[in-house]
């Protein structure tokens, strides 16, 4: 197993690519199912989460060709299993994304339950709920969920919350449903929006994505398309926290700036100077940090996504910070480990009050879960000496070659191969 091995103290400067999403990419490569011809995504990010919706898409009779240009020819889907199986499930949750397609376009798909994760248990009943508002049968046996349909009829659907990966299934479900559907309380992250922009694309009357109510008009055909995908929020919000940090100096390429406006008001209140230029998002770092208080909300609230690694910004602030998570009940996996090198964090619940000024010296840390481990880097790139990081195929499912990147830009960060785990 991998690690990476950092040592603090390096001000970060120069410019870094802002590569493409990945919680955009997974459902539009689920997306590509509804298609009656090839798809072909640009700017795909070479991660290991991406590369296991493969596996599942060529599971399920797709033939998929490339990797930051990928095809996807899902024509052999007609006479495959339409089973998404425990082992792909398991390691990533998002594989219940092919459900939606599957039933919509097929009427059928099988998919294993997912299961708790890391960061809480991660029910899947609204989307559920929402297949069986479009008239779907749903029947649970032996650890896999089945939905069933001749033809699905479009319905109002009202969800209890704003479900980022529900909202993206039944929205595709939709898409080839006879009639019209509207989803209420929908979820407005840029990656629903990216989806239904996808949809369009391909031939779906899709309406509203970005606000709390879409409403989709169900087609009887969706063909194949070319499309470009947006870059990552969450990526481009980690290297800005770095740079803020380190006191750097960081031109974030193409970073989507419209789409972070809760992460870069918290740069800001905690005294970086955040200036979106023609090229992308520059962010310089200051010598004191202010601290900050953050609720973790739906968009356009503050991300989940980005809790972690704004926490390490928080234990450096000259004071002390309350950082409230509400999306996930068991997101702060990450603070045993930043206490073991040198923050002080006293979580109450789904509270964490941080005292600011830490002294971070490295150490032996653990990833836990993706965001996690984007913390634990950021908090080696202050630590004093020497910080290891275990795990690290944590980071592989959402972070391309960090060390690469940031070595470009002067942090002393190096990945070695087959280390103990
Ligand atoms: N929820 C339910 N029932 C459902 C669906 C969701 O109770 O049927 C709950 C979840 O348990 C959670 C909350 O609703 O407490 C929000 O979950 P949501 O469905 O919005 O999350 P998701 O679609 O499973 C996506 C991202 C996550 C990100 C969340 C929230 C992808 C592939 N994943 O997950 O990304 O944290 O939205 O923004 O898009 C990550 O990238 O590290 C990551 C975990």
């Amino acid at each position: 197993m991998d690690k990476i091995v950092i040592h603090g103290g390096a001000r970060l400067k120069g410019e870094l690519q802002v590569l493409g999403a990945k919680n955009a990419a997974l459902p539009l490569q689920c997306a590509a199912l509804l298609g009656d011809g090839p798809t072909t995504y640009r700017h795909v990010p070479r991660l290991s989460d991406v590369q296991t919706m493969n596996e599942l898409l060529v599971g399920l009779g797709c033939a998929v060709e490339g990797d930051r240009t990928l095809t996807i020819d899902p024509t052999g889907v007609q006479d495959g299993p339409k089973e998404a199986p425990y082992e792909l499930v398991k390691t990533m949750r998002a594989s219940v994304t092919v459900m939606g397609p599957l039933l919509g376009r097929h009427g059928f798909a099988r998919v294993s339950l997912p299961g708790g994760c890391a960061i809480g248990a991660r029910p899947i009943d609204q989307h559920l709920r929402g297949f069986e508002a479009l008239g779907a049968k749903i029947r649970m046996s032996h650890g896999y969920v089945e939905v069933k349909a001749k033809r699905l009829k479009g319905a109002r659907i009202n969800f209890d919350m704003a479900t980022v990966g529900g909202t993206q299934n039944v929205m595709m479900a939709a898409s080839m449903a006879k009639g019209t559907t509207v989803l209420e309380n929908a979820a407005r992250e840029p990656e629903v929006q990216e989806l239904a922009v996808v949809l369009g694309k391909m031939g779906a009357k899709i309406a509203g994505a970005g606000s709390s109510t879409i409403e989709i008009e169900g087609v009887d055909n969706l063909q194949g398309i070319d499309h470009a995908i947006l870059p990552d929020r969450i990526e481009a919000g980690t290297f800005a926290i770095a740079a803020a940090i380190t006191g750097g100096d960081l031109l974030l390429l193409d970073a989507p700036s419209s789409h972070m406006h809760a992460v870069i008001a918290k740069l800001e209140e905690a005294g970086a100077e955040c200036r979106v230029e023609p090229g992308g998002l520059r962010v310089i770092g200051p010598d004191e940090l202010a601290p900050i208080d953050l609720v973790t909300r739906p968009h356009p609230g503050f991300p989940t996504d980005m809790q972690a690694q704004m926490m390490v910004l928080a234990t450096l602030a000259r004071g002390q910070s309350v950082i409230t998570e509400t999306i996930f009940e068991n997101r702060f996996m990450h603070v045993p480990e930043l206490c073991r090198l040198g923050a002080d964090i006293h979580v109450n619940g789904n509270v964490a009050v941080i005292r600011g000024k830490a002294r971070y010296t490295g150490s032996i840390v653990m990833a836990t879960d993706l965001r996690a481990s984007a913390c634990l880097v950021l908090a080696g790139l202050v630590a004093e000496g020497k910080t290891e990081i275990r795990r690290v195929y944590h980071l592989d499912r959402g972070y391309e070659t960090i060390e690469k990147r940031l070595r470009k830009v002067g942090a002393k960060i190096r990945r070695y191969h087959g280390a103990p785990s």
